[in-house]
């Protein structure tokens, strides 16, 4: 039973939140001052269990699903999250299983995640010092943690990417430096240019370091040839060292959309379905859950769920921004 929306789009990709909350207080997604003490984090009632979190991901994979990336928030702060992904491993038809972290907590985990059937990290950092580092995190880590989270989950048998999101006049100084190094280590490194998720980064487009210029700065000491998607729809641009030695990635959602290829859905932690990174209103899968509906009428819900999407948030961006002002949904909430 598979479903495709307004645009011909499949759904091929779930990314599931497992929790809200953060260690971190990046300033472009958790800003201290807006998500302090009395910040109104998910309670933990709402928070779906493991089994329900299975029992969703099973329904997803029924209706086409292969690849399912769990996300948080932090998502190692969740306690269950190796019952988590031992369940969803065990799911017919998933292909694939990868873990968005911020690292901090990562090396003790890696080694538990990988023998419940995790296949790949793509871990969070943004610079090689520490004072950018720490100012864009909140002050929460230092660098040395992240990297020993990233050689644990390397050395424990985990595919690692690292995503580093790209600020003018923040940690462009940190471009080269990153790519140096992860060149050296042989993980792929994806730049992230700036986007406008959530309502309180106070984004604009100055702040943005475009792919275009991404590509100069790099190609400037590092000659690159482009390499042609490793799957259809797949986010990142990628681009080989022209000398063969590894490759790095370019998520360009701002000055190069890629809407027309979205297969994504998402999951919050407390059960509500969004179609869009950019989405104002989730749809309540939860409630659904709770009732004593069978797989098969969830199932039949989602799809006509997606078969009325019509998302393409990062074609529209200059119209849509103005409608949605103040009314999107958190980041935090659904991970990216
Ligand atoms: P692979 O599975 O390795 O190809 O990774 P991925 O690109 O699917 O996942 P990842 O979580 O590493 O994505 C990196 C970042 O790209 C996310 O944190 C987002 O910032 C951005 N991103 C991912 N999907 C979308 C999307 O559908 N729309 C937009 N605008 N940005 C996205
Ligand atoms: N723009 C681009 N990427 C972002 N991320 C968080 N906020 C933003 C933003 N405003 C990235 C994180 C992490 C992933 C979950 O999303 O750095 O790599
Ligand atoms: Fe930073 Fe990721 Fe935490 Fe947001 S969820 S504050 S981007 S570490
Ligand atoms: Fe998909 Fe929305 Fe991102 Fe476009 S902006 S790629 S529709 S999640």
């Amino acid at each position: 039973m598979e479903t495709s929306d307004y645009f011909k789009r499949a759904l091929r990709d779930l990314r599931i939140s497992v929790t809200d909350r953060c260690n971190f207080r990046c300033r472009y997604c958790m800003p201290e001052e807006v998500f302090g003490k009395d910040y109104p984090f998910l309670p933990r009632e709402s928070v779906l269990s493991v089994d329900e979190t299975v029992r969703i991901a099973r329904i997803f994979a029924r209706l086409g699903v292969r690849k399912m990336r769990i996300t948080g928030g932090e998502p190692i702060l969740r306690k269950e999250l190796p019952e988590i992904i031992r369940g969803i491993a065990a799911i017919e038809g998933v292909q694939d299983i990868a873990l968005t972290t911020n690292g901090s907590l990562l090396a003790k985990q890696a080694a538990k995640l990988r023998e419940e059937g995790l296949m790949r990290v793509a871990v969070s950092l943004d610079a090689l010092d520490d004072e950018t580092f720490m100012a864009m995190n909140g002050g929460k880590a230092s660098v040395r943690q992240v990297l020993e989270g990233i050689d644990a989950a390397a050395d424990a048998g985990l595919a690692v990417k690292v995503n580093m999101v790209v600020q003018k006049g923040v940690n462009e100084h940190a471009l080269l430096p990153m790519v140096r190094y992860f060149r050296e280590k042989g993980h792929i490194l994806r730049m992230i240019e700036y986007m406008d998720v959530g309502n309180t980064n106070g984004w604009d487009l100055k702040h943005v370091v475009s792919k275009k210029e991404m590509l100069e700065r790099i190609g400037a000491e590092f000659p690159l040839e482009p390499a042609a998607p490793n799957y259809a729809g797949e986010v990142a641009s990628r681009y080989r060292f022209a000398d063969g030695k590894g490759e790095i990635g370019i998520i360009s959602s701002v000055s190069d959309a890629f809407c027309q290829s979205c297969t994504r859905g998402r999951l919050s932690a407390d059960g509500m379905f969004y179609t869009c990174l950019f989405a104002t209103k989730g749809h309540d899968l939860r409630t659904l859950l709770r009732s004593d509906v069978s797989d098969e009428t969830i199932a039949k819900e989602i799809g006509s769920i997606w078969e009325g999407r019509h998302d393409r948030y990062s074609l529209e961006r200059d119209e849509a921004r103005q409608k949605r002002d103040g009314a999107k949904v958190e980041m935090s909430r659904i991970g990216g």
